[in-house]
Order: C-alpha cells, then sequence, then structure tokens
C-alpha cells in the first residue's frame, strides 16, 4: 500500500517536472523565434497596465488600415522628451534618445508575420468584425515583452472565419 502510494507520488512529481521542463525548454530553444529580443526593451504591461496608455494611441493604424503599425521614435518622445528617469529602467531610455538625437529608426523585430501573399486587414477584423486584440494576440497589456500567442496558420484563420461567419470559402478573398 505505503510502497504504490509512493509509487504514485513519484509518478506524479516526474510528470509534473518533464511537463515543467518540456514546457520551458519548447519556450526556449523551439519557440524562440516567437519572442523576439528586441533592441530596446519595451514593456507593455508597464505602458499599458501600469500607465493606462490605450493600445491604439501608439498602433495608431490598428483601426483605420491593414496593418497596426509600430510607434516610431517620434511618437515615442512625444513622452519621453519629458519622461525621461524611470525607476525601473536599465539604460532602455537611453538608447531611445540616442536614437532620436541620431535620426535612427528602431528596427524591432516582427512578432506576427504573414506570408506576403496573405491578404489581412485589421480595420475589417476590429472594426467591422469588432473583435477585441486579445483575441488574436492574447493579453498583451500584462506582457513585459511580447511574445505570440496563437500558431498563426490557415487553419486558425478558417476555424474562427467558421465559427463566427466570416469568409471561408473564397481562396482569393485571402490569397492574393
Ligand atoms: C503616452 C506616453 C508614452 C509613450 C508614447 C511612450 N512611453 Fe515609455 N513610458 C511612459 C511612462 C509613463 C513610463 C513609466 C514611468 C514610470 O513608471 O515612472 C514609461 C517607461 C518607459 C521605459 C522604462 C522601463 C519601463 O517600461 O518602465 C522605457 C524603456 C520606455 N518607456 C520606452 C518607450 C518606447 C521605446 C516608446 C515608443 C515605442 C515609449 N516608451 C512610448 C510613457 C510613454
Ligand atoms: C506606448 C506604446 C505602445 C502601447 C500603448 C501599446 N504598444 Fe504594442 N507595441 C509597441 C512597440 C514599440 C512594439 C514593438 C516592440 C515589441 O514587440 O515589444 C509593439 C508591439 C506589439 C505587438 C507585436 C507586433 C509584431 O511585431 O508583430 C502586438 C501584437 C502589440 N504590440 C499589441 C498591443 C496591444 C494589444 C496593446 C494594448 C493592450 C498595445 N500593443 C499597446 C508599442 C505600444
Ligand atoms: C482577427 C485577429 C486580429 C485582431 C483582432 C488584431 N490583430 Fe493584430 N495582427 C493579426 C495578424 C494576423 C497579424 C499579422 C499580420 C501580417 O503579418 O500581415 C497582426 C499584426 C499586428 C501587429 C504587427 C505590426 C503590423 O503592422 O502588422 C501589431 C502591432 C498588431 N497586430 C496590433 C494589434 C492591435 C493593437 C489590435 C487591437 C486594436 C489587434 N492587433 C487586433 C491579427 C489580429
Ligand atoms: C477571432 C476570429 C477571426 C480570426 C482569428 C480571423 N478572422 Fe478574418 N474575419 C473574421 C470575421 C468575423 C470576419 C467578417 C467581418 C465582416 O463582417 O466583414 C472576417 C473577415 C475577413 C475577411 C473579409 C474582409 C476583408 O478584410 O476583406 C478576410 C479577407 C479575412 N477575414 C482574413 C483573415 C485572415 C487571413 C486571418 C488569419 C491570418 C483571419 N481573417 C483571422 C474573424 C476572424
Ligand atoms: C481566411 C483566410 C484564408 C482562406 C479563405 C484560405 N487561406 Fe490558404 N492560407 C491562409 C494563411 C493565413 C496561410 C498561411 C500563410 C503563412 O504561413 O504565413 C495559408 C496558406 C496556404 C497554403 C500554403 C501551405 C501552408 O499550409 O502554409 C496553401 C497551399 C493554401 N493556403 C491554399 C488555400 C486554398 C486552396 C484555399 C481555398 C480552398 C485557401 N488556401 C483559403 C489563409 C487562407
Amino acid at each position: 500500500m505505503i510502497n504504490k502510494i509512493k509509487a504514485s507520488v513519484l509518478t506524479i512529481i516526474v510528470i509534473v517536472v518533464s511537463v515543467f521542463m518540456g514546457k520551458s525548454f519548447l519556450n526556449r530553444y523551439i519557440f524562440a523565434e516567437v519572442q523576439p529580443v528586441q533592441p530596446i526593451k519595451f514593456n507593455h504591461r508597464s505602458h499599458v497596465t501600469n500607465n493606462k496608455i490605450p493600445c491604439k494611441y501608439c498602433h495608431i493604424y490598428a483601426k483605420r488600415s491593414n496593418v497596426s503599425g509600430v510607434p516610431s521614435v517620434e511618437r515615442c518622445m512625444g513622452c519621453h522628451s519629458s519622461i525621461k528617469n524611470v525607476k525601473n529602467d536599465k539604460g532602455e531610455l537611453k538608447k531611445l534618445v540616442s536614437h532620436w538625437e541620431n535620426k535612427k529608426p528602431i528596427a524591432w523585430t516582427k512578432v506576427y508575420n504573414l506570408a506576403d501573399y496573405i491578404y489581412f486587414s485589421h480595420r475589417s477584423h476590429i472594426t467591422v468584425a469588432k473583435i477585441d486584440c486579445k483575441e488574436c494576440h492574447g493579453d498583451v497589456a500584462k506582457m513585459d515583452t511580447v511574445r505570440r500567442v496563437p500558431n498563426i496558420n490557415m487553419g486558425w484563420c478558417l476555424h474562427c472565419h467558421s465559427d463566427n461567419n466570416g469568409p471561408t470559402g473564397d481562396c482569393w478573398g485571402c490569397h492574393q
């Protein structure tokens, strides 16, 4: 009896540990490109959750065009020419200021990137279909570093379309 309990406790521990290690292993080595290291450590949690800056303040195109766009250095400096000293900052704001002074755009690495032959419009999904950013990008407001949440492929698009009356039949609606 005791041995049986010991054996099953041990099995559970082994399962938990391997699931845990497996997950961090996969995240670190297999899905590494899903959470790229950015040229400046930009923190969504600190901007969106702690300082209440709306997504669309920075992602200005999200509502009206095909791409969301990432804010320009100028947009950052709209706040950071006056917000210069931040307690938790470890030299990242200095990098920002140096981009500004040298008129050098920041080369952000894309987290979400569909093949060029796919047509995807944020406007249709946000304004017309009224889908929240969270549905497709996860809870970015709570992320210190953005990571890609859904694995974006054709099945992902089609699943949501068939559940929500989006287009499913017309190949050329998405392939252009
Ligand atoms: C609407 C104003 C606003 C804009 C635009 C803005 N920031 Fe910030 N940023 C803040 C505030 C407020 C803080 C935090 C201040 C504090 O907590 O004391 C902050 C903090 C930071 C920090 C310090 C670390 C952290 O996240 O707490 C960095 C680095 C930073 N911002 C980079 C950027 C970059 C890069 C951009 C442009 C892509 C940008 N910010 C755009 C307001 C802004
Ligand atoms: C203060 C400006 C700012 C605000 C507010 C902000 N973002 Fe961002 N966002 C950025 C910057 C800069 C990047 C590029 C760097 C990075 O990936 O961290 C980015 C990247 C992203 C990406 C990844 C883009 C890619 O490369 O594919 C997503 C998705 C995103 N933001 C969603 C959101 C959502 C959702 C909100 C609101 C909950 C939000 N953002 C609020 C500045 C902002
Ligand atoms: C229906 C799903 C969906 C919704 C809703 C959605 N996105 Fe996206 N988003 C995507 C896809 C798919 C991509 C990749 C597009 C590409 O690579 O062409 C993307 C890319 C991005 C990018 C990368 C930069 C760019 O210009 O393409 C940012 C930033 C972003 N989204 C922010 C947002 C924000 C902010 C919201 C809410 C206001 C939002 N998204 C709502 C699916 C969505
Ligand atoms: C979370 C649900 C959801 C996801 C995920 C989603 N869509 Fe949609 N999509 C919709 C809905 C709902 C509509 C219908 C909007 C309307 O009423 O016009 C739509 C409409 C469209 C349209 C027709 C309108 C237009 O812009 O021409 C295209 C094309 C499209 N989606 C492409 C995509 C692609 C490509 C992907 C994957 C990368 C995708 N969608 C992922 C829900 C989604
Ligand atoms: C709702 C949008 C949508 C529709 C409708 C759609 N596709 Fe796709 N398709 C995609 C996306 C997104 C990808 C993945 C692109 C990427 O990898 O960046 C894709 C990829 C593909 C690929 C490349 C192989 C792969 O799996 O990556 C083929 C082949 C393909 N689609 C064929 C079709 C055919 C045939 C139809 C019509 C029966 C169709 N698609 C309809 C969105 C769509």
